[in-house]
């Protein structure tokens, strides 16, 4: 079976719109992880879950897949979280295109909800989204997913691991919302929870040359000349 767009723009001719400006908007960035190859790999696992569902309305899983993470690209996301101010940008984005308050308010529900944090998942459409978000990091290529992710948040190894651990326990905790998204996952979040755990364990206790900074190289930094 295919999971492609073109039927879907046969029914909603505005989705075309959505995706140039999506396209446009990732393209301008040199976000190295939440690029729009994360969001298409989203998009297609989204059709892929949706397709084993019944009563989707695709007028509003679409658009809310592609703006999903736009909010990477305001001022004010490391302040509200990418989640609400991608919520924001949408719903300018999707009032400018001609969408209704209804139509825009469960695009933006979906926005929110992706994270499972500021908002939960209320719809089948949020919990697609969700779903479908969630799965990028179930399976073993999330390791080399994690190295762009520490080099597009600046962060350090700790601190990527102490955050993926925490986020992926939550995500565990909640399980997966559909069927489809439960069969695609096999067992593998829960095998990248635990191998970043190993990590962990492993730079903290046994090899801690992984992590060496000036710091632990000198009793007295020498003094810049
Ligand atoms: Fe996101
Ligand atoms: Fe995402």
């Amino acid at each position: 079976m295919k999971y492609t767009l073109d039927e879907h723009v046969r029914q909603d001719s505005r989705i075309p719109n959505i995706y140039r400006d999506a396209r446009r908007l990732y393209g301008e960035s040199d976000r190295v992880h939440h690029s729009f190859s994360h969001v298409m790999r989203d998009l297609y696992r989204a059709l892929v879950i949706a397709a084993d569902e019944s009563l989707v309305n695709y007028s509003v899983l679409i658009p809310a897949v592609l703006l999903h993470d736009i909010g990477f690209y305001t001022d004010d996301f490391k302040l509200l979280g990418h989640d609400v101010a991608g919520a924001r940008l949408a719903r300018e984005i999707l009032i400018g295109l001609g969408y209704d308050e209804n139509a825009s308010g469960a695009i933006c529900h979906c926005i929110r909800a992706h994270k499972g944090k500021a908002e939960q998942p209320q719809s089948l459409e949020a919990k697609i989204l969700y779903d479908a978000d969630v799965l990028e990091k179930a399976g073993l290529v999330y390791l080399i997913f994690g190295g762009k992710i520490v080099c597009e948040f600046n962060e350090t190894i700790h601190d990527f691991l102490a955050r993926e651990i925490s986020d992926r326990t939550t995500e565990l905790n909640r399980g997966f919302y559909t069927r489809k998204a439960r069969e695609l996952d096999g067992g593998r979040l829960n095998q990248v929870r635990s191998i970043l755990s190993q990590i962990k364990s492993e730079i903290e206790e046994e090899r801690p040359d992984f992590c060496i900074n000036e710091e632990a190289l000198w009793m007295n930094l020498p003094a810049e000349s």
